[in-house]
């Protein structure tokens, strides 16, 4: 039975790897700021646990944005009384849209600080006690907009693109101490957060997203979880997914020769079919601005 970690698990995504977690025998701490929603998620997911006599269920309330020594001292205290973290998983996060010259340099620090700074200062706290013992699982939840710049994002897709850069240089440096990195890539998921995100989105970027399916927290979650424990360094969702990833892979780690030749196979066609989304997304794009020069000319 291990230790599973979830920063942002009081809601969307973080609540349901936490829940899946438990469901699987696990020990689960949640980490998120506002404390009824961290009790009401405790609850859930000792309601899920698999051994409700023997799994521990707990909550921290921290902002992992602020201070790296504050993160430091609290996940320590934690690990005392919960025991060493085997699986960090990396939920906490925020969207704020707009296009850059609407985009307050208030909104950019935000989203720098929860989504990169927020896991980063997780991350480098934990990881020296998982190099000690050998083994540990690190999650980031990036995202799909990690891996193309869209429209109206230009803020949330730079610290997702941070987090990418972040995964890989930690994935080399912690395999030889069989610490195993997971990148999640979720594409648009139904979540109080992506509510909240609809509020500030630009129309451009709202009929680009509706060009794709929304997923459930639950099947995100579930690949996470799985992904994660089978040591794969991409998880993403669905066909889009899938295909963002063989396009993107660059230099990012392989898991097995069978994936490499796939992505090593289907790269070209993958890159043909993108070109008809980007054709598309700037199709959207230039209608939105007709649009609007038509409405100011009749006003
Ligand atoms: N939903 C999507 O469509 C989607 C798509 C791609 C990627 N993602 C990514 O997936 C992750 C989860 O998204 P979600 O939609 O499930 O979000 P959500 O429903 O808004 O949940 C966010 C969680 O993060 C916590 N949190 C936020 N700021 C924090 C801070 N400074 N310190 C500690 N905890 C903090 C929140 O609790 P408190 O506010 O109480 O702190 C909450 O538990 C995010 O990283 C997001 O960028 C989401």
């Amino acid at each position: 039975m291990f230790i599973c970690q979830v920063t942002g698990g009081s809601s969307g995504i973080g609540k349901c790897v936490a829940i899946t977690a438990a469901r699987n025998g696990a020990h689960v701490t949640i980490i998120a700021r506002d404390v009824q929603k961290l009790e009401v998620a405790k609850n859930e997911i000792i309601r899920a646990c698999k051994n409700k006599d023997t799994q521990k269920v707990e909550y921290l309330s921290l902002d992992i944005s602020q201070d790296y020594n504050a993160v430091e001292k609290a996940l320590s205290d934690l690990e005392k009384t919960m025991g060493p973290i085997y699986m960090l998983v990396n939920c906490a996060g925020t969207a704020i849209c707009g296009k850059i010259e609407d985009t307050s340099v208030a909104d950019l620090k935000k989203m720098i600080d929860i989504n990169f700074m927020g896991s980063y200062y997780c991350i480098k706290a934990v990881v020296q006690k998982m190099k000690s013992s050998q083994e540990g699982i690190i999650v980031l939840t990036s995202s799909q907009a990690a891996l193309l710049g869209i429209f109206g994002y230009s803020a949330y897709c730079s610290t997702k693109f941070a987090l990418r850069g972040l995964a890989e240089s930690i994935s080399m440096e912690l395999a030889p101490y069989n610490i195993s990195v997971t990148l999640s890539l979720p594409p648009d998921t139904d979540t109080p957060g992506f509510a909240t995100e609809g509020l500030s989105k630009p129309l451009e970027t709202k009929l680009i997203s509706e060009t794709s399916a929304l997923v459930s927290p639950e099947v995100v979650a579930n690949k996470l979880f799985k992904d994660a424990l089978a040591g794969k360094f991409f998880s993403t969702v669905g066909t889009e997914g899938f295909m963002l990833t063989v396009l993107c892979c660059g230099m990012s780690p392989f898991s097995s020769i069978k994936e490499l030749l796939v992505q090593s196979m289907l790269m070209g066609v993958f890159r043909l079919v993108s070109a008809c989304y980007l054709v598309h997304f700037q199709k959207i794009i230039r209608n939105c601005m007709k649009t609007r020069d038509r409405n100011k000319k009749s006003e």
